[in-house]
C-alpha cells in the first residue's frame, strides 16, 4: 500500500504560489463540521421513509409501511394472509444449482409474488445477488418473473437520482454508509463504512482507516487462508453503498453507489458493462455447501478485488457517476489460500488540455526556431562573418535553447493558470476540489516540461560566450 496525496504533489504548490491570496475554496465547506453518523432512517420521523432520490421523508399510503432499512415502503400484513402455493416446479425449466436453492429459491419465490413477505423477497433478490458469474439461472428468471412490490431493485437506475455536488476539503473523509442483509433475508442495520467493513485483507485500524481520506490514492493486498474467512463471514452479508454528504443547506444526505461486476455474463444481447447493481456480497461460504447446510462448503466465491473508482471532472461531468465500486469476484475450492485486495483509485478526464498543450508546443517551438534563425543572423551580420562555421552553428543552438526554455516555461505556466482557473470554476462538477492525481501522468508530464526548461536554460549563457 502507498498512500499518496494530492497535496503532496507540485501543482498544488504551483497553484498556490500563482496566488498566493487562493485558498482551498471547498475546504471551509467541510472542514469543521462533525460527521453525521444517523442512518437515513434517523434523520425522518418513526413512521416516514426516506425517498433517496428526492432526498426528502414521507409517509407510506395507508396500506403499506416502511421497510426495515426506513428506504422504502411495503406491504403491511393483512389479518388472514393467503398461504403460498407449495410447488413451483413448472415456474421455469432452469435447474436448481445448489442445496441452498433447492431448499429456499422457489418458496422464496412464491412466499414474494402470492403473498405480503418482505424477507422473502429480500432473499430472493440476495440469491440473484449471489450469482456472481451468470445471470442465465433459476434465480434471475424467477426474480424477472416476480410481481411484487416489495421486491428490491436489483439494478442501479441512472435516471432515478441526480449525481449529488459533493464538496471535499483537504484531509476530509469519504464518508460511506452500508445497509446490510443476511442471507435469509432479514435487515441487520445500517453500518458506517471504516477500516475492515469492507476489507478483507487484516490490518491496523488507522492504516485501513487511510482507504477513505480523500485524495488518497490506496491499494491493499494480502494472501488469506479461505477457513479463515469463513470463520468471518460464515454466511454472506449483502451490502447496499452509500454516499453520505452534505447537501447545499448543509443537510445530509445519501446518494447510492452503483456496483459493477465486470465478470458476469448474461443472455440478452444487451451489454452489461452500461449496467450496474445495487448489491455485493464478500465472501460466500453459502453456495458451496452439498449434501447438508451444516457441511463446510466445497467452493467459495470471494470479493478478491474491491475497486472504489472516484471521478474527478474537469469540466461538466457527463453520465459518469462521480463513485463506482467494482467487485472483482473469484472461485476457489475450499481449503485454500486466495489473493485478495481493496483499492481506492481517483480517475481524472483530461478533457482537451493535453491536445492544446501539444498545439501550443508545435506554434511556440516554430516561433523559437525561426526567432533564434533570426538572433544569429544578425549576430553573423554584426561580427561580419560571411561563411557558415562553427560559431555560428554553436551560437544557434544557444540561442534555440534559450528560447525553448522559455517556451517551456511559458506553457508550465498556462498548464498552471488552467487548473487554477479549473479548480476555482468548479461550479457544476460533482466532485469538487480536483488536482491531477500526484504521480499521475499529468503531474508527471508537468514535471518534465519544467525539467526541460530549466536544462535548456542552463544553455542559455553560452549565448553570450
Ligand atoms: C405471481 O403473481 C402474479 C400476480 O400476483 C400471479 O398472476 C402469478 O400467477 C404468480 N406466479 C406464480 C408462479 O405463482
Ligand atoms: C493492487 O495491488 C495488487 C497486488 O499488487 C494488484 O494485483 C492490483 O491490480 C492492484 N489494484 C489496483 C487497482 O491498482
Ligand atoms: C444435517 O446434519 C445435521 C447435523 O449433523 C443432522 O442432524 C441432519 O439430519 C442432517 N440433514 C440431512 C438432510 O442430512
Amino acid at each position: 500500500m502507498r498512500p499518496k496525496k494530492f497535496s503532496q504533489g507540485v501543482l498544488p504548490l504551483l497553484a498556490g504560489s500563482l496566488l498566493f491570496s487562493c485558498s482551498l475554496p471547498c475546504s471551509a465547506q467541510v472542514e469543521g463540521v462533525t460527521p453525521d453518523s444517523s442512518a437515513p432512517p434517523g434523520k425522518c420521523g418513526n413512521e416516514e421513509i426516506l425517498d433517496i432520490g428526492s432526498g426528502k421523508c414521507r409517509r407510506c399510503a395507508s396500506n403499506l409501511m416502511k421497510s426495515p432499512d426506513g428506504l422504502r415502503c411495503v406491504c403491511a400484513p393483512g389479518p388472514s394472509p393467503r398461504p403460498p402455493p407449495v410447488d413451483c416446479r413448472d415456474c421455469n425449466t432452469f435447474p436448481l444449482r445448489t442445496l441452498w436453492e433447492t431448499l429456499f429459491l422457489d418458496s422464496s419465490f412464491l412466499a414474494c409474488n402470492n403473498t405480503c413477505n418482505e424477507a422473502a423477497c429480500q432473499m430472493l433478490t440476495n440469491m440473484v445477488t449471489l450469482q456472481a458469474f451468470s445471470l442465465q439461472n433459476r434465480a434471475y428468471d424467477l426474480y424477472t418473473k416476480t410481481k411484487s412490490p416489495d421486491l428490491p431493485q436489483l439494478w442501479y437506475s441512472r435516471s432515478e437520482t441526480s449525481f449529488p455536488r459533493v464538496s471535499f476539503g483537504r484531509n476530509s473523509q469519504i464518508r460511506l454508509k452500508a445497509t446490510k442483509y443476511d442471507a435469509r433475508g432479514n435487515f441487520l442495520g445500517w453500518e458506517d463504512v471504516s477500516g475492515e467493513t469492507l476489507q478483507l485483507c487484516p490490518g491496523s485500524q488507522n492504516v485501513l482507516n487511510a482507504a477513505f481520506m480523500f485524495g488518497t490514492s490506496y491499494n491493499r493486498s494480502c494472501s488469506l487462508d479461505i477457513s479463515r474467512l469463513l470463520q468471518r463471514d460464515p454466511e454472506p452479508t449483502f451490502y447496499e453503498l452509500f454516499l453520505q454528504y452534505d447537501d447545499e443547506k448543509g443537510n445530509a444526505q445519501w446518494w447510492p453507489v452503483p456496483v459493477e461486476n465486470p465478470a458476469i455474463t448474461t443472455s440478452s444481447s444487451a451489454s452489461l458493462s452500461s449496467w450496474a447493481f445495487r448489491r455485493f456480497f464478500l465472501v460466500d461460504g453459502l453456495s458451496g455447501r452439498k449434501h447438508n447446510l451444516t457441511d463446510p462448503p466445497e467452493t467459495v466465491t470471494l470479493a478478491a478485488g474491491l475497486i472504489l473508482s472516484v471521478y474527478l471532472p474537469t469540466s461538466n461531468p457527463g453520465n459518469q457517476p462521480p463513485f463506482l465500486l467494482t467487485v472483482e469476484y473469484v472461485q476457489r475450492s475450499n481449503p485454500g489460500i486466495v489473493q485478495a485486495s481493496f483499492s481506492v483509485t481517483y480517475i481524472q478526464s483530461p478533457g482537451t488540455a493535453q491536445q492544446t498543450t501539444d498545439i501550443s508546443f508545435g506554434v511556440f517551438s516554430s516561433l523559437a526556431v525561426l526567432y533564434s534563425l533570426l538572433k544569429v543572423s544578425s549576430w553573423a551580420r554584426r561580427s561580419r562573418l560571411q561563411n557558415i562555421n562553427l560559431m555560428i552553428i554553436v551560437k544557434f543552438f544557444a540561442y534555440l535553447a534559450g528560447s525553448l526554455a522559455n517556451v517551456f516555461f511559458l506553457i508550465t505556466l498556462g498548464i498552471g493558470i488552467y487548473w487554477l482557473i479549473v479548480f476555482k470554476g468548479q461550479q457544476h462538477s460533482t466532485v469538487e476540489v480536483t488536482l491531477p492525481p500526484a504521480g499521475g501522468p499529468i503531474e508527471t508530464r508537468f514535471i518534465i516540461y519544467v525539467l526541460c526548461g530549466l536544462v535548456l536554460k542552463s544553455f542559455g549563457p553560452c549565448a553570450f560566450c
